[in-house]
């Protein structure tokens, strides 16, 4: 079946267009009813019309931004996954799919969104044999947010709708690609979503690896430490600490040698906010490439796209957890605004189970060894190892322990 024309026209012997013309589908996932045909062509015109969404090439070739490269082990196809903020006009059976900030506070939000107007947050799937376009998640912003309380699992109005172009678009680097709405159908692909339950909280894991930020060529340590019966979470990105525990977190930045303490986002509000609510399923990848990872083996994972909310606020991002431990393993993350090479990664390149009661208290520096706190216990709590609660007499030797430890082994 041929899914693709190339019509050459010849206006005058003037204008050469190429018109590219393929057929796709696109649907909301959480929207069984929401399937349609889509035809998709690139023209030069980016006039609205009924029905159809309009991507500019340009902004496609010069704002996305790629993280993560990933075989289908499906397939064995590769793809790059490029992630950007993008104007797209246009509706489809009236959704705009336009992003918007929820209301700062909005499920513990933290300030600080801004996006613009018919701005599409997407992850794109590009080929990395053939350079075409396969497919488009658009990241949904929950709007008009329901109350937080009254949101289901895998229910609209938050999750992702999906373009898929049998055959794949050449990409290009001008003109605009316009995805019309052909017919309504059922032939979407049927997401078994209860067979993809993402697990709310996520196993306690500890990850060491990298947070980087394209933009600005920057790579830097990142760890990830999560103790889900102490209620404690360590996560670091380069000179920046966050130390969770069950009423709020302490930020210490090495920077300014400064901690301050906010009660706006607690352990429960950093971890179980990653969750089915915000986060669709979105396949087994399996990761071949990460931006600022050198030699790294392949890894198979299970990919979810959507919203992210914690402590740095809210954004869309594709999140990996590793398929055969369950680990959470990285994120990819995009800003709301259009602008290129932005978005900014964390991957674990090594990642094993909690301790409980000792893999975050073991950590360095501590909120001791930073100054936020005197005793590990003001922050941590009575810490539970999972047999009995430590006695301010073993804590107090782990801590000198770990004094120790830190200025005279690191
Ligand atoms: C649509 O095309 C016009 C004329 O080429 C251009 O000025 C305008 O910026 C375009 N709009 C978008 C949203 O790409
Ligand atoms: C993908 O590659 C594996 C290993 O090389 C092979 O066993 C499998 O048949 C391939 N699958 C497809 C769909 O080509
Ligand atoms: C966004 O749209 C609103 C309503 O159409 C308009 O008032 C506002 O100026 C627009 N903002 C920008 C940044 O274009
Ligand atoms: C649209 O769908 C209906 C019902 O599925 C079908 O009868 C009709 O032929 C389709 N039209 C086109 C143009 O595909
Ligand atoms: C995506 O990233 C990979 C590895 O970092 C790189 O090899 C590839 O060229 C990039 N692709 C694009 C389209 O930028
Ligand atoms: C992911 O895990 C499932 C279940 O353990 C397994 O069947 C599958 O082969 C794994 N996928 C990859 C790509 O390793
Ligand atoms: C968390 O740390 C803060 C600051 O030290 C402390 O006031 C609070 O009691 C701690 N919360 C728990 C549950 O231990």
């Amino acid at each position: 079946m041929l899914f693709c024309i190339v019509v050459t026209s010849i206006f005058f012997n003037i204008f050469l267009v190429d018109f590219i013309t393929c057929d796709g589908i696109f649907y909301l996932q959480r929207v069984p009813s929401s399937c349609v045909q889509t035809t998709v062509t690139t023209t030069q015109d980016n006039t609205t019309t009924t029905d159809c969404f309009i991507f500019s090439w340009q902004q496609i070739t010069n704002l996305a931004t790629n993280y993560t490269t990933y075989q289908d082990p499906t397939t064995n196809q590769t793809f790059y996954a490029q992630i950007a903020a993008l104007t797209v006009l246009g509706t489809i059976d009236n959704r705009d799919l336009n992003y918007h900030c929820p209301p700062s506070g909005y499920n513990g939000v933290a300030p600080g969104c801004a996006t613009q107007n018919n701005t599409h947050l997407v992850v794109l799937h590009i080929n990395a044999l053939d350079n075409k376009l396969y497919s488009i998640n658009v990241i949904l912003s929950g709007t008009p947010f329901p109350s937080p309380s009254s949101l289901v699992d895998n229910q609209p109005p938050f999750g992702t709708a999906r373009h898929v172009f049998y055959g794949g678009i050449p990409t290009q680097s001008t003109d605009y690609l316009k995805i019309c709405k052909r017919n309504s159908t059922t032939q979407c692909p049927n997401n078994d979503i209860s067979a993809h339950a993402l697990a709310n909280p996520f196993p306690s894991n500890t990850g060491y690896g990298i947070f980087g930020i394209k933009r600005y060529d920057f790579v830097t340590n990142s760890v990830w430490i999560m103790d889900d019966v102490n209620q404690i979470l360590i996560c670091t990105a380069g000179t920046k600490y966050y130390y969770f525990n069950a009423s709020g977190f302490f930020l210490y930045d090495y920077t300014s040698n400064t901690c301050i303490w906010s009660s706006a986002c607690n352990y429960q509000c950093e971890v179980y906010n990653y969750n089915s609510r915000f986060l669709d399923y979105a396949g087994e990848w399996v990761i071949t490439k990460k931006w600022g990872v050198g030699d790294m083996k392949p890894v198979a994972a299970q990919a979810w796209i959507g919203n992210a909310i914690d402590a740095a606020g809210i954004f869309p991002v594709i999140l990996y957890i590793d398929n055969a431990t369950g680990h959470y393993i990285g994120l990819d993350k995009i800003d709301e605004i259009p602008a290129s090479n932005m978005g900014a990664s964390y991957w674990y390149t090594a990642h094993d189970d909690t301790i409980t009661g000792e893999s975050v208290l073991k950590y360095h520096p501590n909120v001791v060894d930073v100054g936020c706190v005197s005793r590990l216990r003001d922050w941590s709590g009575p810490i539970n190892d999972g047999e009995m609660v430590m006695t301010s007499k073993n804590s107090r030797l782990i801590l000198w322990t770990a004094f120790f430890l830190y200025f005279f082994v690191t």
